[in-house]
């Protein structure tokens, strides 16, 4: 096939990763702008390569004339969580979103590969558009843990390696380590609210901060340098308490001084005739 044509093909299944990677990222926005936890901790996208998809027609005797409907992975997304319960989370959001519909799920969680690989794939129908109109396309959307996707990525790497004929002592070493991988999703899960509390209460004092620092950056447009100093001191005072309610009441103090500066910036514009 020419090179051009593979372009074109391919194209829309780029579009396609791009803008579901964005909307899965800007749900991780929203999530953290509200200061809610997200069952998303990272989303990557790829479109497969030509090579991988000659290697996989060749493989599964895909004729080219049947690839986009007989090869589904064209486009794929993954979803990374940092707990197994976040899983089932990311796949009932899938569910309920009406630009994606989904086709087929396999759970390799509940049920592992022989190989000891884990992982919630979905295949999913999405919409581009492009000039020549809409093109519904296919997508799959493997959904896994950190510590799982570490596995997945170690045991890719060994597939390579060994052209997929790993050799059994190593195979067994694979198997105990999905094993101790397990072990790791469950230990963490029975911590997880404590994880999640620090890191929300890590996030929100971010957030405060970068808030005052922001309040206190355009007072330099409307107040005093010695009110600035005065106001700067006072955040460093609060800020070294390491009293979180303490820096929100700074924060809101803030909000209001800044607040009376902006007051008085309009009034004075009105009064310019
Ligand atoms: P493929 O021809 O590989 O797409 O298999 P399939 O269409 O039967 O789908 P399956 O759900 O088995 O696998 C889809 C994808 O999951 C693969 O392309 C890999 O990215 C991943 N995957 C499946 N099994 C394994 C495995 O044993 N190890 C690793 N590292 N990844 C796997
Ligand atoms: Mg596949």
């Amino acid at each position: 096939m020419e090179i051009q044509l593979w372009r074109e093909i391919l194209n829309p299944y780029e579009l396609a990763v791009k803008e579901v990677t964005t909307k899965f990222e800007n749900l991780v926005k929203e999530h953290r702008n509200k200061g809610l936890y997200c069952p998303i901790e990272r989303v990557e996208g790829r479109v497969k390569t030509i090579s991988s998809i000659l290697d996989k027609c060749q493989k599964k005797k895909i004729a080219l004339e049947d690839l986009e409907v007989r090869m589904r992975d064209l486009a794929g997304i993954r979803i990374i969580c940092q707990f197994v319960e976040d899983i089932d989370k990311v796949v009932e959001i899938i569910h309920n979103r009406e630009d994606m519909e989904v086709l087929q799920e396999r759970d390799y969680i509940r049920e592992m590969k022989t190989s000891g690989y884990r992982s919630y794939h979905m295949i999913i129908y999405y919409t581009v558009f492009t000039l020549e109109g809409p093109k519904r396309l296919h997508m799959e959307v493997q959904i896994r843990t950190m510590a799982m996707n570490f596995w997945a990525t170690v045991e890719h790497s060994l597939q390579y390696k060994y052209k997929r004929n790993i050799p059994d002592h190593i195979k067994e070493r694979l198997l105990n380590a999905a094993n101790a991988i397990i072990m790791l999703d469950n230990e963490m899960s029975s911590v997880r609210s404590e994880i999640m509390d620090a890191q929300l209460s890590l996030r929100n004092q971010a957030s405060i901060v970068s808030d005052i620092l922001n309040n206190i950056q355009n007072l330099y447009r409307v107040a005093n340098k010695r009110e600035i100093v005065k106001i700067q001191d006072e955040f460093y005072r609060v800020y070294s308490l390491n009293d979180i309610d303490q820096l929100e009441r700074f924060e809101k103090q803030l909000d209001i001084i800044a607040e009376g500066y902006r007051a008085q910036d309009i009034s004075m514009e009105m009064d310019v005739p």
